[in-house]
């Protein structure tokens, strides 16, 4: 009976220790790199298909430029067709390594569509924001963001004040996002509100949507 209680301590406390990781920076992988479920990217393109938008946005080549181990390009190249640059700042055995994507100075392809670093997010919108000003053939990106990304003075007067993102569709089913190399039974799941953001050239309001299958 003792062992018992004393194997469901040590279980209840390992759980504890997991959950102060998990909710702590402590236990946040170095570059960020969370793997986008499969059931977003296949969202992404049932609600929003920039392959068969208006002639502006149409566009089948992608940069994926944070691609992790490829979680979003292989779903675009395999399932619907697309040509995907992909990219990173980290070997994960994916696409081309040793690219900072907030260094670059040129366009891979006329549209991003990427789960950015979480600590980096705020950077990777703006960067795409100047390639639109600056690229007459950059025609949008579509960004895999917290939902709480909507909110706070600083990106405003950033961002949204800059340009509002023509699209918001909103996961009415939190997302699951896993450590990419730890498995989902180490940590729980951690379950968040996440949001695509698009920014297009064609609407000028921002539309908000729910994806909800
Ligand atoms: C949240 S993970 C997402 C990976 C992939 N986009 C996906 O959807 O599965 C973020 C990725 O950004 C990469 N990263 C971090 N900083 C970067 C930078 N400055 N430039 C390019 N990639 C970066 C990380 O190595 C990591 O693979």
């Amino acid at each position: 009976m003792y062992k018992i209680n004393l194997i469901y301590v040590q279980a209840k406390l390992l759980e504890c220790i997991k959950f102060i990781l998990y909710h702590c920076n402590m236990s946040r992988e170095k570059d960020d790199f969370y793997p986008t479920p499969d059931y977003a990217t296949h969202s992404f393109i049932k609600h929003y298909d920039i392959r068969e938008g208006s002639p502006h946005v149409w566009s089948k080549d992608v940069w994926e430029p944070a691609c992790g181990d490829g979680a979003i390009s292989k779903i675009l190249e395999k399932d619907y067709d697309m040509r995907v640059v992909s990219t990173d700042l980290v070997d994960r055995g994916y696409g081309q390594s040793g690219i900072d994507f907030l260094m670059e100075t040129k366009i891979q392809a006329p549209w991003v569509v990427t789960n950015p670093p979480y600590k980096l997010a705020n950077e990777f919108v703006m960067k795409c924001l100047d390639f639109m000003e600056q690229e007459q053939h950059f025609n949008g990106f579509a960004m895999l963001l917290r939902l709480a990304f909507l909110e706070g003075q600083g990106r405003h007067d950033k961002i949204f004040s800059r340009k509002a993102p023509s699209k918001v569709m909103v996961f009415s089913k939190r997302l699951t996002m896993i450590r990419g190399d730890h498995d989902e039974a180490w940590y729980g799941s951690g379950k968040m509100a996440f949001a695509w953001f698009i920014w297009d050239r064609i609407e000028k309001d921002t539309v908000l949507t729910w994806i909800n299958d």
